[in-house]
């Protein structure tokens, strides 16, 4: 029988909460057509245009592989974490409660959806709350907008008692939403936040990906955290797109930088002081292993985690990320690394696109 370790046990407030709020809405909204979309979205896998070499002499025992990270100043067990999704609402509560268990059991990192919800209705407050709750002594990363006033941001990050803050720079999916902001002067909020909070700053698209020139920026405004969540898995414009029938940008179904070719990217504009975090599409623990070996640190997994728990319930979800602690070590011991880090000294080949891409753009 199934060891059970999650519990279904109420969420204080719930009821407070003004369910059909457009925002509520809104969140409920993403959460249904991330799914629904789901399909559509994974057609294409970008990381399947990176080829990585086979030693057949590893030269390494498994017993000394070790797959925690470095984050700045934080310690991640497993280079993998659960990204940025949701709060806001009932629906959300319940998500986020479930993927928090997840969290809590296998100790992995959990990133929350953007606040700014409950910053503009603290009714919801409880639903972003659930996460610390659950995962009391784990990494909780708060997430907000780039043009997050310093208040805001201390406020989210007190709510959860935050390890780190996610900043979201996410112009598509702002410009593919009728009432989305028109204001995109985000480098010296995020310098002049990044400075003033005492948490560590993360960077994040939301799957569009990054260039060398914005990773450059970045990094020139103090930025040390980058997460270049590239294009291949979630995308905004399209889940924006059925939510708002009549104002469609269809033209940007297909914009922006893949993950691996934001990787490649950050190989350039970044220092030697910047942290590099791979999303969008990573869908395997081989998905995993690639980012590390295009540069990655650590790599955020959300809408492939969202689908397994929104279509097989959370003992699929435990499973699987069993199944990626398992294989994950398995992979770098063939790749003959005792380290994550390790990963981004091995060579790998480029096909496809993203060849052609690398090209181009000077990147190899
Ligand atoms: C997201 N994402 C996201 N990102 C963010 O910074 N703030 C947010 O509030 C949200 N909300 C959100 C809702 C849902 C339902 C999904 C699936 C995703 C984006 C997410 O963190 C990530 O950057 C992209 O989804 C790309 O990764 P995946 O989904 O392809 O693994």
């Amino acid at each position: 029988a199934r060891h059970v370790f999650y519990h279904d046990a109420p969420i204080l407030q719930l009821e407070a909460f003004i369910m059909e709020s457009p925002h509520a809405q809104r969140k409920n909204e993403h959460l249904s057509l991330a799914a629904k979309l789901y399909a559509k979205n994974h057609e294409t896998h970008p990381f399947d245009d990176v080829q990585l070499v086979h030693n057949p002499l590893p030269e390494i025992n498994l017993a000394d592989v070790s797959t925690t990270v470095q984050l700045g100043p934080l310690t991640l067990e497993q280079p993998f974490y659960i990204e940025a999704m949701t709060g806001g609402s009932k629906q959300s509560a319940q998500i986020n409660q479930k993927l928090a268990q997840v969290a809590a059991k296998h100790h992995l990192a959990m990133a929350t959806g953007s606040a700014s919800i409950m910053i503009k209705d603290p009714a919801t407050a409880d639903s972003f709350k659930v996460v610390r709750r659950e995962d009391p002594d784990g990494l909780v990363f708060a997430n907000l907008s780039a043009s997050a006033t310093r208040k805001q941001a201390q406020a989210a990050i007190d709510a959860l008692n935050a390890d780190a803050l996610e900043l979201h720079v996410n112009a598509v999916q702002e410009l593919t939403m009728a009432d989305g902001d028109r204001n995109f002067h985000w480098l010296i909020n995020i310098s002049q936040l990044t400075r003033a909070l005492d948490v560590p700053v993360i960077v994040k698209e939301v799957g569009f990906g990054m260039s060398k020139e914005a990773i450059q920026a970045l990094t020139d405004m103090g930025v040390t955290l980058i997460n270049v969540s590239g294009r291949g898995g979630t995308n905004f414009a399209n889940i924006e797109n059925r939510r708002n029938r009549h104002e469609d940008l269809h033209e940007l179904l297909d914009w922006g930088q893949t993950t691996p070719e934001s990787l490649l990217e950050a190989r350039q504009g970044r220092s030697n002081s910047t942290t590099i975090i791979s999303s969008g599409g990573v869908c395997s623990p081989l998905d995993v292993v690639k980012s590390g070996v295009l540069g990655a640190q650590a790599v955020g997994v959300a809408g492939y985690f969202l689908n397994i728990l929104q279509h097989q319930g959370i003992d699929a979800l435990d499973d699987e990320i069993s199944r990626w602690e398992v294989e994950l070590p398995r992979l770098l011991a063939l790749l003959g690394c005792s380290s994550f880090t390790d990963l981004s000294r091995k060579p790998f080949v480029l096909h496809g696109a993203t060849y052609e891409y690398a090209l181009q753009r000077h990147l190899i």
